[in-house]
């Protein structure tokens, strides 16, 4: 199979995001009295703001009306642009540059799918915006990974049939979600948690496009 896109998550694959995703919900968590550790903090990954909220509330046994939810929802999303407002390129996570730029000269397209309402800031302050092709965050999406929508779209919006497509994923439910759009899926991360994905690797250090081969 000769590959002709590659889909990007962006929190946890291309930047270093997932730490600040968790020490915001974690002050929330603070703040309504209960534990919230790093491993509990993986059953968040790849879901949208609300989903989180939800997950978390459900972790502290608290059950909240819609309108604390929401004031929730805001105040841990201005936490998190606290963080978010200090990243700089050097954010960009090692080897991440170098392999989008082999992308680039082997004429393969590039594209975002992102769960998140805040990528389109973090390209900015990392400056990689203009390195893609096509983005897919979540303002254009409906349906919240694993369903298919982000990463179908951006195939769609590529012109890219989508078993023409590759996905980069540190979250399971966004292995899922590529595996539901029929595409193959390279894990971001460690084996451990992301078993799911048709190949893992600890990061893009010394990544190859002859990676993407797969049997
Ligand atoms: C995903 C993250 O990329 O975006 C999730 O993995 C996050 O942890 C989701 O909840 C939504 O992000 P945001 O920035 O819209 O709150
Ligand atoms: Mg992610």
């Amino acid at each position: 199979m000769t590959f002709k896109a590659c889909l990007f998550d962006l929190d946890g694959v291309l930047v270093d995001t997932a730490r600040f995703h968790y020490l915001a919900w974690k002050s929330i968590a603070d703040k309504l009295g209960f534990v919230f550790t790093e491993h509990d903090n993986e059953q968040l990954k790849g879901i949208s703001r609300m989903g989180s909220l939800d997950i978390l509330l459900e972790i502290g046994k608290l059950s909240l009306s819609k309108e604390e939810k929401v004031r929730l929802a805001a105040e841990k999303n201005l936490l998190y642009l606290n963080y978010i407002q200090l990243m700089t390129p050097d954010d960009v996570l090692p080897g991440v540059l170098d392999f989008l730029g082999e992308l680039k000269t082997n004429d393969l397209r590039i594209g975002l799918g992102s769960a998140s309402k805040n990528a389109r800031l973090i390209l900015d302050k990392t400056a990689i915006v203009n390195l893609f092709d096509v983005i897919i965050d979540g303002n254009l999406i409906t349906h919240a990974k694993p369903d298919p929508q982000v990463f179908a779209l951006g195939a769609q919006m590529l012109k890219i049939e989508n078993n023409h497509c590759v996905v980069f994923e540190d979250a399971v439910a966004g292995i899922q979600a590529a595996h539901n759009a029929g595409m193959k899926c390279i894990g971001i991360g460690s084996p451990e948690v992301l078993g799911e994905a048709d190949k893992v690797f600890p990061g893009f250090t010394n990544m190859k496009l002859a990676d993407l081969k797969f049997s």
